[in-house]
């Protein structure tokens, strides 16, 4: 039997940085470009995975020895993601048997990271296509949080927000509020912990919901050309950086709110000033924290769109990658995208994903 099945890759609307705090609230897109998991019975008379990336190359695991992998090499993701999926199917009483599994990546741009969350987007697909391939349904939300239970029990991983596995899960527009993460931790490291039992409870402070994408606005993105790199940007002044995130979340989770209000009634103007409001705090709290949070070509993204009345915002963790901006018809959107390439930032052809069915 053969399993295809791929994850989004993500952009950041608003509510960055805060949202890495318990309750603190995001808006983020999915976006069409994909991690796809291509998932295939081998015969081997000892059990064995083989793992095809078109980025990393390849490896072979006996699934005897799946436990005892070490998580400190660049497979630590997939690694990962095989262990959680093996006791998760022996609570469905079934078991790993030999794969081939192939990852292939749309989530970059000429062999560059573009800031899309390839990351994210390869545990979400992974799980996805193993529980297809047992026949075994998750929903969108179940895939949230297996997914999410599989990046926090990786050390560099589990400082982010999880937004981006949020946004490649529900392959849509999405609000998200983020859960305890101590909370989490704790029901992980009970010795009864059963995971299955797990997903289907309620998480404190989480909460997912799509949000309808007004049908006359567009989504432009502008690619800077200089990759970021968000978990090291995580990790400047840990200490004294949940007192300015908490500040910062006072002032952007209730912003964030409306900006969904404004987003489900179109009322692009108060859309505009409110999308403004969260970069201004944004901008601030890099500052108070010495991150190198607005780049040269960046300010310029921010800027052409500024003059010409157009909604616009660094997306994610700033430093590099991407902005974005909203527009409501073609020719601002042409006029948008004319400035940014005399600038040499670089319009990406991205859409808002929709589920796959
Ligand atoms: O740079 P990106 O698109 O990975 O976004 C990062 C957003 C942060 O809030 C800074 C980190 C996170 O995990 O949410
Ligand atoms: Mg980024």
């Amino acid at each position: 039997m053969i399993t295809q099945v791929k994850a989004p890759g993500k952009l950041y609307l608003a509510g960055e940085y805060a949202i890495t705090l318990p309750g603190q609230a995001s808006i983020i897109f999915a976006v069409n470009r994909y991690m796809t998991v291509i998932i295939a019975d081998v015969d081997e008379t000892k059990p064995v995975i083989t793992i095809d990336s078109d980025k990393l190359g390849q490896k072979l695991i006996h699934l005897d020895q799946l436990d005892q992998q070490t998580l400190d090499d660049t497979w630590n993701l997939t690694t990962k993601t095989l262990q959680v999926m093996s006791l998760w199917l022996a609570e469905h009483q079934q078991t790993l048997t030999s794969l081939s599994i192939k990852l292939a990546s749309d989530l970059d741009q000429d062999g560059k990271k573009i800031g899309l969350g390839s990351s994210a987007a390869t545990v979400v697909a992974l799980i996805k296509g193993i529980a297809h391939h047992y026949q075994l349904s998750l929903s969108r939300l179940e895939l949230f949080k297996l997914s999410a239970i599989t990046l926090s029990s990786l050390d560099s991983f589990k400082a982010g927000s999880m937004g981006d596995v949020a946004a490649a899960s529900f392959e849509s527009l999405i609000f998200y509020s983020r859960f305890d993460n101590q909370w989490l931790e704790t029901e992980l490291s009970k010795s009864n912990c059963q995971l299955s039992a797990l997903i289907a409870t309620d998480w404190p402070k989480l909460d997912i919901h799509d949000i309808a994408f007004p049908s006359n606005w567009r989504l432009v993105v502008g690619w800077t050309g200089q990759p970021a790199d968000t978990q090291q940007l995580l990790t400047i002044n840990a200490k004294v950086a949940r007192i300015y995130k908490e500040r910062l979340g006072s002032k952007t989770t209730p912003l964030i709110k409306r900006l969904e209000k404004n987003i489900q009634q179109a009322d692009y103007i108060s859309f505009r000033t409110n999308l403004r409001l969260n970069q201004q705090a944004l901008v601030k709290f890099a500052d108070f924290m010495h991150i190198n949070y607005v780049t040269p070509k960046l300010r310029e993204l921010l800027s052409s769109a500024y003059r010409r009345g157009i909604a616009a915002k660094i997306s994610g963790a700033g430093n590099g990658d991407n902005g974005l901006a909203i527009v409501q018809n073609e020719a601002t959107e042409m006029a948008l995208k004319k400035a940014w390439q005399a600038r040499d930032i670089i319009p990406l052809q991205l859409e808002i994903a929709t589920p796959e069915t």
